[in-house]
């Protein structure tokens, strides 16, 4: 019997790992080096979080928060060149990335009805592939069969690095510390926490340039594509 597989001309890319090991930089080199989509699972969280704060919600409540899960209507557009994110029509794409947001997104993402919610519109993203994903669940929850699932890591100082430059050379101690503190948040939840899925594989990204890593896992879309 046969054990080549099947070409996979609608892959479905999952890329995972804490804040800052460089999952969207990665993601979208990727998207558009194979004529993919690109989907941003944590700017919906962030979106999420954003409306929760706009309408006054504690969001250290799990219960305020999932009492209003259902609510807040957010749409991601998956063009790797120019992704979009609403909440009920307003375009929230710079207003996500705030220090309050920061901040607020990993309890909201701890609240399970707020991940039932997102899963439903990642799924529904996801549709019958030919995209990339990027989050904390991809490989675990959201797509567990997905083609290739790519765990990405980097040294704390470098994600910090990384983060601050992205930011708009903000301090780099102090967003060393947020984002230690929203990995020690991701990777205790209860639900659907940031792990290494099964079947991914870890590519430490510190040291690399981003062309280097995109090529990385390139290489490992195509080593499924066409198993040798
Ligand atoms: O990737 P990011 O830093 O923009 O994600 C922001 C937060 O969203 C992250 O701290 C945890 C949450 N998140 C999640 O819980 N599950 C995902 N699939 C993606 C993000």
């Amino acid at each position: 019997m046969s054990t080549t597989h099947a070409p996979t001309p609608r892959p479905v890319i999952a890329i995972d790992g804490p804040s800052g090991s460089g999952k969207s930089s990665t993601s979208r080199g990727v998207a558009r080096a194979l004529g993919l989509r690109y989907l941003d699972t944590g700017a919906m969280f962030r979106a999420v979080t954003w409306w929760m704060l706009q309408a006054g919600v504690d969001v250290h409540d799990a219960d305020a928060v999932a009492a209003r899960a259902g609510e807040p209507e957010v749409v991601s557009g998956t063009d790797p060149d120019a992704p979009t994110i609403t909440v009920d029509g307003t375009d929230v794409s710079v207003a996500i990335r705030s220090d309050e947001v920061n901040a607020a997104v990993s309890p909201v993402s701890a609240v399970p009805q707020v991940r039932a919610r997102l899963l439903e519109l990642q799924r529904a993203a996801i549709g019958d592939g030919g995209i990339v994903v990027e989050g904390r669940d991809i490989g675990s929850v959201v797509a567990p069969d997905a083609d290739v699932k790519v765990f990405l890591t980097a040294d704390p100082a470098a994600r910090a690095a990384r983060r601050a430059l992205e930011e708009g050379g903000s301090d780099v101690a102090a967003t060393e510390a947020s984002l230690l503190a929203r990995d020690a948040i991701d990777s205790t939840r209860r639900t659907a926490p940031l792990v290494q899925a099964d079947g991914a594989v870890q590519l430490d990204t510190t040291g690399y340039s981003l062309e280097e890593v995109v090529a990385q896992v390139v290489e490992l879309v195509r080593a499924v594509e066409s198993p040798a």
